[in-house]
């Protein structure tokens, strides 16, 4: 049985409410007299010698050539890392655990939606990639040529990945989440040849079919010669364009087995991944390839404390995200990992699912979203107490602020207060955690990411002249070039600099995070100082969503907002002008939310749309944002001088009101 002891609902909330109180929780002893990391002595190590520091994490990968010099900092903020170095991400994924004789290793215990389950070995992923590489090639795709990924939460995903890998063809993933509209841009602009595809998606018992929506969208796109069709769903008749279209599996199996990984520079790029920025077209993060793997296995290993004979570790977010791509695939399968790999949603086929996994697989790391955590509080702490969850030794959160009473629902109910938790802060840009707690080491502060990872450099900086906040509130920093960063915008190196590095210079790299530092020197994230909304750990910006809305036709003007949210952390609102004299409806609403989903995803689509006769513009015609949050949230409004027409407020301050009632 499960060592969370039942206990009844009311005696859990008190009990929780009295550890609010609680201000650090160390590290269980039982679990800092195992850890790979116990002694602090390792920050100052890493800190009088970064360069030395990262070296030796590089060094536990497997190298074609040995590098020259660990960082070229000659033209900040192009930085350069292992320059001279020679390897290949596949390689060091796979090959090399086949050639140390863990071919047998499980690399994925694969739980699909309706109970089916795959377990696929470092052997299999051996044998799959090469054939899919070699695959590649002979449909036309050379080291440099860019291969998109839309693919459900399947081993072929990771197979397309790493086949990518192996000839230096960098994949641009899309999460299954994005419409198809959004598929077609991010291939437009990365000038994808290949995209693959599968013929549906299973959802909550549905499927999707997922070829034949990308088909819609995907005819005109001149740079794309091919999609290769995963029979997944076994969906029958999939439409399949001749000259263009090609199944997975029938490629693979006409493949030549023997598929040798390339010997790739270590600045080779691994893959573009489009995230959300301030204005409305996605960035395109560029991340290299020895850089990149030297931060996912080095963070992968020590703030998971993994050790890969025994744990089963399971990061429950989907690889169409940063996380996935860095703690679903490089990260663990760079260390011999055997990971839980779960196709569908936290309440298919009922809401205790997830323990039933975790019960099934043994999972020894758990990594997850905290909107996730504070669903299943909601659902109640005892469902997962039905199930045996005491291999569970340690916790993860990422992609959010985690509140301190989710922080200890999920120390006490989840890991039975026996597991201490990794709070990691990071970014798609960063490649890898940043800001993190080491567990052996690090006492944490529910609420709190703590402290930066050894060889990482941050800094809390006022808004005003730069200069660093001792204790108090700033702009989040990070002052030193760490090895998985970014290297640049996709086609787009000017955006970069000015995104990242015109404010404080070139040597400083603003992270578009608000941050606290409290007298014991822990950094606590506050949020976003930019137009990014954050909707259950999902990047989206306000810009996107607001060209999405405009597009339907009976739309004049749209503004959007994040608004705080119990569930998703920030929810979308959507102040929208309507034209003329067309009136607002629940018609409207549904119809403005299908243009969201077919723009940009379901996911993005408002929880909340408030009709609005004007919007608060400051002279210049700028939309007030700050205005609208401040009544979207209930709270006093700020200065409103600097309007060119301050009537608006009150009267959107009654439109608002008025809806409220409406809602209750
Ligand atoms: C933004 C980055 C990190 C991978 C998933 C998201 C927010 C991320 C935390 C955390 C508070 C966090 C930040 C950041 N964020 N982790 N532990 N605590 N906030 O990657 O989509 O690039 O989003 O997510 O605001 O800037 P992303």
């Amino acid at each position: 049985m499960a060592d969370t002891a039942p206990r009844d609902g009311t005696t859990l909330e008190h009990e929780l409410e009295a550890m609010l109180e609680i201000e650090r929780f160390d590290p269980p002893a039982e679990f800092r007299r195992q850890a790979l990391l116990s002694d602090p002595a390792v920050y100052e190590e890493a800190a009088r010698d970064p360069q030395g520091w990262w070296a030796r994490q590089a060094a536990n990968l497997d190298w074609f050539e040995p590098w020259d010099a660990v960082l070229d900092d000659s033209d900040p903020p192009f930085y350069k890392w292992f320059t001279g170095g020679r390897l290949n991400a596949s390689h060091n994924c796979v090959d090399r655990h086949v050639e140390a004789g863990i071919g047998d290793r499980v690399a994925y215990h694969w739980h699909g939606e309706e109970g089916e389950r795959r377990d696929v070995t470092y052997a299999d992923l051996h044998r799959d990639v090469q054939r899919f590489a070699n695959a590649l090639k002979e449909l036309g795709v050379q080291a440099g040529d860019v291969v998109g990924i839309y693919l459900p939460m399947i081993p072929e995903v990771v197979v397309a990945m790493l086949a990518c890998a192996r000839i230096g063809a960098p994949h641009n993933v899309v999460f299954g989440g994005f419409s198809a509209e959004s598929v077609k841009e991010r291939m437009e602009f990365s000038e994808a040849k290949v995209l693959v595809t599968v013929d549906g998606a299973r959802r909550k018992g549905r499927t999707a079919p997922i070829k034949a929506t990308v088909d819609e969208t995907m005819g005109d796109l001149a740079s794309l010669q091919t999609i290769v069709v995963v029979r997944h769903a076994g969906l029958p008749d999939v439409p399949m364009t001749a000259g263009r279209d090609v199944f997975y599996d029938e490629v693979c199996a006409a493949a030549d087995p023997v598929c040798p990984a390339e010997s790739l520079d270590a600045e080779h790029p691994l893959f573009i991944l489009y995230t959300s920025g301030s204005t409305a077209s996605p960035k395109g993060i560029l991340h290299t390839t020895g850089g990149y793997m030297t931060g996912v296995s080095a963070t992968h290993r020590y703030v998971f404390d993994l050790k890969p004979e025994s744990d089963v570790y399971w990061c429950a977010a989907d690889v169409g995200w940063i996380t996935g791509h860095s703690y679903i695939v490089y990260g663990p399968l760079a260390n011999g990992t055997t990971s839980v790999m779960w196709e569908g949603a936290p309440d298919y086929p009922h809401r205790g699912i997830w323990w039933e996994v975790a019960e099934r697989t043994r999972a020894t790391i758990l990594y997850a979203a905290p909107t996730a955590i504070r669903t299943f509080m909601k659902w109640g702490h005892e469902l997962p107490a039905r199930y045996d969850l005491s291999a569970l030794r340690l916790l993860g959160s990422v992609g959010e602020p985690i509140n301190p009473k989710a922080w200890l629902w999920y120390q006490q109910v989840i890991g039975g207060g026996r597991c201490p938790i990794v709070d990691t802060w990071w970014q798609t840009e960063t490649g890898a955690i940043m800001i993190t707690p080491l567990p052996g080491i690090t006492s944490a502060k529910p609420g709190s990411a703590t402290k930066p990872f050894p060889g990482v450099f941050a800094d809390v900086v006022s808004e005003s002249d730069g200069e660093s906040v001792e204790t108090g509130q700033g702009l989040l920093v990070l002052t030193q070039p760490w090895p998985s960063m970014l290297r640049t915008l996709y086609k787009e190196d000017e955006r970069f600099v000015e995104t990242y590095f015109a404010r404080f210079g070139k040597e400083t790299y603003l992270v578009g995070d608000a941050a606290r530092r409290d007298r014991d020197g822990y950094l606590w994230i506050i949020g976003r100082i930019d137009d990014v909304v954050n909707v259950s750990g999902h990047r989206l910006s306000t810009a996107e969503v607001e060209s999405a809305i405009v597009a339907h036709e009976k739309v004049a003007e749209a503004a959007v907002i994040g608004q705080s949210d119990e569930d998703t952390g920030q929810a979308i609102a959507a102040f929208v002008t309507l034209n003329g004299e067309i009136e607002g409806s629940d018609e409207l609403v549904a119809e403005i939310g299908a243009v969201v989903a077919e723009r940009i995803g379901k996911f993005a689509r408002p929880k909340r749309i408030i009709w609005a006769d004007d919007l608060p513009k400051t002279r210049s015609g700028k939309i007030m944002r700050r205005l609208l949050r401040d009544i979207a949230e209930g709270r006093a409004l700020g200065d409103v001088t600097t309007l060119r027409d301050p009537g608006v407020m009150a009267a959107l301050e009654s439109q608002v009101n008025e809806a409220q009632a409406q809602e209750q």
